[in-house]
């Protein structure tokens, strides 16, 4: 078993592993990162963002009293007010730095920053790169970090479990990309793994975005919280055999886009006020309910009013991947249907990042800072990854010399081969029972979905002793894993305390 060892350990490179990075480089170029990603370097939930970042840029019609606003009423009383401040009011400078590192964002017709609308904001504030933001982002930051020195990234590698001794976290194991079993040893180990929705049969995730840091966090006891509030996209495009569906950004529906239900009307202003423009989760629901009543798998997107050359301009992702599907959007109406999205909870972490454990941090969508409650208001988590990759840099320069590195000589990891359709069996039917309805429909069909997970992450159990033993299998039990904490935090009270008062009587 090879062993690695580095003072600061990002396992993790959408853009809060990869801003880290930057930021750590920046502030002491003498640090030693490793950065680590599951494949290439790019895969990552951020590579497809696609509406922007939300910053109050137009400080005459905007404020940043009324982005808090906003973040607060979509979050449902659920935010934690002071982390919201915190990260709205420090976007600014983030967006600043984002630009100095050679972002390029769109620009209005007198020269500043185009400023798009999408569902919760009571102002345009979202600054984008037409329709590709992740991709730009991405695309900016790879070359920047590949030339620091003190930077060493390692892709294709499979981070398994983290290495946990008494209460310090002292690094983690995992295979590196030819399946060697490895050791990596660090004064700081940063989670920046990204989401979970691919535990969903639909979801707008890529294959990465597997819950892995969760589940690490949860085979170590490290706090999680508020991982039932799974944010379902209301407008991926409906394409069935897929399971990474392809996004429609809700800035579309900012720029002027309608839903409608299979008569052709609009039905959004019977449920809320700003129709089409509602936060996420009335939108989904209100879809979910109306493809329920019309017995359908699918409502429409109505793109057909819109000037087509200013959307080409705009949207070119969407437009480009319409027109491949064989939408003319001049003239027809593209099927949509709620797609899980984002991971609202997560790994329980401060204001600068730590866990519950010392030595051990987590930014971006695998953590939960209190941001977002339970419900993000768009665009607020690209934001989110960087507010704290900056903070977290800060903490980290001025306290990592003073740890030491240390060993654990109990861990070890052995690779070994498997099956891979009979482990693919256990992650098809998992992704069968995620739905939307799982967690957010009747009483009856939550605890059903999660009796199915629970017995389904039992025969896993007794059929692989040993998860650790291969990256695909590890994988497919982090899946599991994460389904049954976010179904077990969404159980009806009343069928929780049943389960308890028996246990108790046992
Ligand atoms: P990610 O970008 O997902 O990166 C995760 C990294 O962790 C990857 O490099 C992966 O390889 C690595 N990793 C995971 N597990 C392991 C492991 N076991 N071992 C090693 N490495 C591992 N948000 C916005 O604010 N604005 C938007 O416009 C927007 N649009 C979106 C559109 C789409 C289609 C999607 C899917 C999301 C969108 N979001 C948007 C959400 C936002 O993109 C994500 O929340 C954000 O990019 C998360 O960044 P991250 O750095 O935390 O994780
Ligand atoms: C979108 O572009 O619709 C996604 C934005 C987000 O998830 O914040």
């Amino acid at each position: 078993m090879q062993k690695i060892q580095t003072d600061i350990l990002i396992v993790g490179s959408g853009l809060a592993g990869l801003s880290l990075s930057k930021y750590l480089s920046e502030i002491n170029p003498n640090l030693l990162i490793l950065l680590l990603s599951k494949t290439s370097i790019d895969e990552c939930n951020t590579y497809y963002a696609q509406g922007g970042i939300a910053v109050v840029h137009d400080f005459l019609k905007d404020s940043y009293k009324q982005h808090v606003e906003d973040t607060l009423k979509a979050g449902k009383g659920l935010c934690d007010e002071k982390v919201v401040q915190h990260v709205i009011t420090e976007a600014p400078k983030r967006l600043n730095e984002l630009l100095q590192w050679g972002v390029e964002l769109d620009k209005n017709s007198q020269g500043g920053l185009d400023l798009g609308l999408e569902g919760g904001h009571s102002q345009n504030r979202i600054v984008h790169h037409k329709d590709k933001t992740g991709y730009e982002i991405e695309t900016k930051l790879i070359p920047l970090i590949e030339k620091l020195p003190n930077v060493t990234i390692k892709t294709s590698f499979f981070a398994t479990d983290l290495i946990i001794e008494n209460g310090h976290c002292l690094g983690l194991k995992g295979f590196d990309e030819k399946g060697e079993p490895t050791i990596i040893e660090a004064k700081a180990t940063v989670l920046a793994t990204g989401g979970s929705g691919q535990v969903f049969g639909v979801t707008s995730n890529p294959f990465v975005s597997t819950g892995d840091g969760v589940a690490m966090a949860i085979r170590s006891n490290v706090a999680l919280q508020n991982m039932k509030y799974i944010q379902f996209h209301p407008t991926a495009m409906f394409e069935p055999q897929k399971s990474q569906a392809f996004l429609i950004t809700e800035a579309i529906r900012g720029y002027g886009a309608h839903i409608l239900n299979s008569n052709g009307e609009r039905f959004l202003f019977e449920v809320h006020k700003n129709g089409e423009l509602a936060t996420r989760d009335v939108v989904s629901k209100a879809i979910s309910e109306q493809m329920k009543k019309e017995n359908g798998k699918n409502v429409w997107l109505d793109l057909r009013h819109l000037p087509i050359e200013d959307f080409k301009n705009k949207f070119p992702k969407v437009f480009n991947y319409c027109s491949q599907q064989g939408f003319d959007i001049t003239q027809d109406l593209i099927p949509i249907a709620p797609a899980a999205h984002y991971q609202c909870g997560g790994i329980i972490v401060d204001e600068k990042g730590a866990t519950d454990k010392l030595q051990l941090f987590a930014i971006g969508e695998c953590s939960y800072t209190g941001l977002h409650g339970a419900n993000r208001l768009a665009s607020n988590s690209l934001l989110e990854a960087i507010v704290y990759s900056h903070d977290l840099a800060d903490y980290l320069t001025s306290t990592v010399f003073t740890t030491q590195l240390k060993s654990n000589e109990n861990a070890v990891l052995i690779y070994k081969n498997i099956h891979h359709d009979e482990v693919l069996q256990f992650r098809n039917q998992l992704q069968w029972f995620m739905k939307y309805e799982s967690i957010y429909g009747e009483k009856q069909a939550i605890i059903k979905t999660y009796q199915l997970v629970s017995e389904l992450l039992k025969r896993f159990r007794m059929k692989y002793k040993k998860y650790d033993s291969h990256p695909f299998l590890c994988e497919t039990y982090n899946l599991i894993q994460t389904a049954e904490i976010i179904l077990k935090e969404s159980l009806p009270v009343s069928y929780k305390r049943n389960k308890i008062s028996k246990k108790t009587k046992l």
